[in-house]
């Protein structure tokens, strides 16, 4: 009994130091309480009463949260009167994120696509997934420029099935830190990014949208 008390602590002490560490505190002292979760889930599991490791094979959903994400998906859905369609992955390399966007149901040509600031696309329209995400505090831009919003992936083209493709790395996005992409928005609009009008790309209506979630890597 006296055991399964200590046991219990353990867990809660555990717990609470997870969700400590998923608070907005400096990255010094985030890092601090996760080695300290760290030591806690070793503990557990030489206790022998849970099938936990942080660096081992058989690793729980619970581990995924903790580790740093490598690959992020959003899935996109039409907005109200709209039919486009499609999914973007979001990929972790040595150079940069790897956007890949499969996109149809699109009218021939040029789309403003980009990360917008929210991931609420509870609104018919899509404006409740608020301007493009600038976590920078920079200018809107094109996908290649060094002045832009985090989010600017300029636009995307599609052919006369309605069909489009994205596909580049991109070295402003990020899936880690206080810049990270994770639970933000996706839009892909009606018109062309001019990629200079402030702060828009006067890209028109939003025709379809999604979040962007936590992928498995592998
Ligand atoms: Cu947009
Ligand atoms: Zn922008």
């Amino acid at each position: 009994m006296g055991n399964r008390m200590g046991y219990m602590v353990l867990l809660l002490t555990g717990s609470i130091v997870f969700l400590s560490s998923c608070s907005t505190v400096g990255m010094h002292e985030r890092h601090e309480k996760m080695m300290a979760h760290h030591k806690e889930m070793k503990m557990h599991h030489q206790d022998g009463k849970m099938m936990m490791k942080m660096d081992g094979k058989a690793c729980p959903d619970s581990c995924a949260m903790m580790s740093k994400v490598s690959k992020a998906v959003a899935v996109l859905a039409p907005t109200a009167g709209n039919a486009a369609t499609g999914i973007v992955t979001f990929t972790k390399t040595d150079s940069g994120v790897h956007v890949v966007a499969e996109l149809k149901n699109l009218a021939p040509g040029k789309h403003g696509f980009h990360i917008h600031e929210l991931g609420d696309i509870s609104a018919p329209d899509g404006t409740s997934a608020g301007g493009h995400f600038n976590p920078a505090g920079m200018s809107h831009g094109g996908p290649m420029a060094g002045e832009r919003h985090g989010g600017d992936m300029g636009n995307v083209v599609a052919d006369d099935n309605g069909s489009a493709r994205l596909d580049y790395v991109d070295s402003h996005i990020k899936l880690n830190g206080p810049e990270s992409i994770i639970g933000r928005g996706v839009i892909l609009h009606a018109d062309e990014d001019d990629l200079k009008t402030q702060p828009t790309g006067a890209a028109g209506s939003r025709i379809a949208s999604g979040v962007i979630g936590i992928a498995n890597p592998n």
